[in-house]
């Protein structure tokens, strides 16, 4: 799909992954929505429109998706609640219940933008490398990752012309995590150590990857790892 003079709507667009995302897009001459919880907080962007809503809201996604139709990319690389991590065997079950949030936040994005889609467009979700290989205390965020790239291959078998993918990070430098300074420093040099690229990304690496799948017509119900090797590490 040419992204100029196309239309597309990005959840999660106010930091991060989906943020760099949004830049792409609107530099590539696309009209852009980007959604998140609390725009106010965000940066503003030129030229792009911001809007509040909650993903893990149906009434709202569908209230957006009304409003902001007809278009033709849809990307959601929201969060949507706190992660779960640590051992499982010690885990809060309501933690472990709400970083499905990401989830279901996905399935009312997809659920309620679709309809209101033009017949050629492009969906991205964004899952997460412990969707397949998963270190100790990823138990939570690796189930909720699988759920994302199992979800994204069901959906494409039934919406086609439209197409649906899923980018998959490793570990990627964004405001998600809070540290700052040595000690954020420490963390992506400790979570990164064996991978076959030892550091973190970049949101615009990852968003390279969104670009791609949303460009590539002949793209769907697939996966892009964008991990510097998280995969492949021995
Ligand atoms: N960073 C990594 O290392 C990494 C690795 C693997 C996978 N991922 C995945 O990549 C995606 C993007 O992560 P990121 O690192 O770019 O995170 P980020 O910088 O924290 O950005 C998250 C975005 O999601 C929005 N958001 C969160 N909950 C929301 C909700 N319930 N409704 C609407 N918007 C919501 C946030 O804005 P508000 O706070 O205003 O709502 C923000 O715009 C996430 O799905 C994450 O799980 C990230």
């Amino acid at each position: 799909m040419e992204i100029n003079g196309k239309k597309a709507v990005v959840f999660g667009g106010t930091s991060g992954i989906g943020r760099e995302a949004v830049r792409m897009l609107r530099d590539g001459g696309a009209e852009v929505v980007a959604a998140s919880r609390n725009p106010d907080r965000a940066e503003p962007m030129d030229g792009v429109t911001l809007k509040a809503c909650d993903v893990r809201d149906a009434a709202a996604v569908e209230g957006l998706m009304k409003d902001c139709a007809p278009f033709d990319i849809l990307v959601n690389a929201a969060t949507g609640g706190d992660r779960a991590i640590g051992p499982f065997l010690d885990m809060d079950m309501a933690g472990f219940r709400g970083s499905f949030d990401k989830m279901w936040g996905y399935a009312n994005v997809v659920r309620f933008g679709a309809a209101h889609m033009k017949g050629n467009g492009a969906i991205v979700l964004v899952s997460g490398a412990p969707a397949r290989r998963i270190k100790p205390g990823q138990v939570a965020i690796g189930a909720v990752g699988g759920a994302v790239e199992a979800f994204t291959r069901a959906v494409a078998t039934e919406i086609g012309p439209l197409r649906i993918n899923a980018v998959c990070p490793g570990q990627i430098d964004t405001p998600m995590i809070a540290l700052e300074g040595a000690e954020r420093d420490d963390f992506y040099a400790r979570t990164t150590s064996g991978h076959l690229i030892p550091r973190a990304g970049t949101s615009a690496e990852v968003a390279e990857a969104v670009l791609f799948t949303i460009r590539n017509d002949f793209v769907t119900g697939t996966t892009v790892d964008v991990d510097g090797g998280w995969l492949a590490a021995p």
